[in-house]
């Protein structure tokens, strides 16, 4: 057995936002969620299990993780040693070429590199289905970062199956996701934790109701390339995420001044005509989606913003993947 696997992943974006699960202990979501992968950023992580650890270590971004990350990794790797029926532990060492714990999804890309090769390293050779299904125990929106492009995650009604499944290759539709980076900091309240409290918000019921709707309208846009479709449904989707976590308790306010300035000129832009849309994740920096021909415009315009510390911007990726071979650099290539 070979012990040791590195994989690279994408994080994502969704238009239909995961916000509440139906079942915690099976980490059930409250409605289905659509995603696609972003090129730009990504995680790699390697995996060694080695026979003289009494417990796995952590290393991510050259620092030495202990405490709460490092219990939950470890949890999501007791579940790979029970699939292997293997107890040996393993050095993971992670690296982003991106800020984490900031709303772009490090615990999505970073649990689908996990997952792939954890799972390889110590033996196992699952479909993407399965690693699907098992990444989502890590960060529920991990799930979506094994597949590639644009991604469902669904919960079958037969059987009760939850799993990320592709819709479309990374190739079938030239968008951008430019990331417009508000804040770098490490946000006060994660998603799982703000996630437990949705049920707590009236508005939480009320969005799950018309998540089917939102959700097939969505797929609808993206299968069809409608941009004006998938701009109408993904803001109303963002906004609903939004208005439940601020009216949660305790209320989560990710927004920050600047979030919403850009949300009110994209407004105005579309008025002009340009294609963008825009959403947001738990946190303040603010995707905008725009297509391949608007994207320097949209680039542009996002610069003149002072709120805006930093600009990303990537086009739709491909699946998690094992690396070959362990790049000697730390910088992450995409
Ligand atoms: O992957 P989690 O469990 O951290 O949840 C992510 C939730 C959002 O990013 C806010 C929405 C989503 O569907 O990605």
């Amino acid at each position: 057995m070979n012990m040791h696997a590195t994989a690279l992943a994408h994080p994502n974006i969704a238009f239909i936002k995961f916000w509440g699960l139906a079942d915690e202990a099976r980490r059930i979501p409250a409605n289905n969620s659509l995603s696609m992968n972003i090129g730009c950023l990504a995680t790699k992580t390697s995996v060694t299990f080695d026979p003289a650890l009494k417990a796995d270590v952590l290393t991510l971004n050259d620092e030495l993780v202990s405490g709460d990350g490092l219990a939950r990794v470890q949890r999501f790797m007791d579940r790979i040693r029970h699939m292997a029926e293997k107890d040996l532990y393993a050095h993971i060492t992670s690296t982003n070429n991106f800020p984490i714990g900031a709303g772009l999804a490090s615990s999505a890309a970073g649990f689908a590199a996990l997952t792939l090769a954890g799972t390889v390293a110590l033996g196992l050779s699952l479909s993407e289905k399965a690693l699907s299904a098992l990444a989502r125990f890590g960060s529920g929106s991990a799930c979506r970062s094994i597949p590639g492009g644009f991604v469902e995650w669904v919960v079958d009604p037969l059987t009760g199956e939850t799993y990320a499944q592709s819709i479309a290759p990374a190739d079938h539709w030239e968008l951008v996701d430019c990331i417009a980076i508000l804040n770098q900091d490490h946000k006060p309240v994660g998603s799982e934790m703000g996630m437990r409290s949705a049920a707590s918000s009236p508005l939480q019921a009320a969005r799950v109701a018309d998540a089917k709707r939102r959700f097939s309208r969505c797929r609808t846009a993206i299968l069809s390339r409608d941009f004006a479709a998938l701009s109408q449904i993904t803001e109303l989707d963002s906004n609903l995420m939004h208005a439940v976590m601020m009216t949660s308790n305790p209320p989560l306010y990710y927004w920050r001044p600047g979030s919403l300035a850009i949300m009110q000129a994209v407004k105005a832009w579309q008025a002009e005509g340009l294609p963008v849309t825009f959403t947001l994740d738990a946190g303040p920096n603010v995707h905008l989606i725009t297509t391949r021909a608007s994207v320097d415009e949209v680039l542009h315009r996002l610069r003149q913003f002072p709120e805006v510390i930093d600009i990303r911007s990537g086009i739709p990726a491909g699946p998690a993947r094992l690396l070959e071979q362990d790049s000697p650099s730390r910088t992450v290539q995409v």
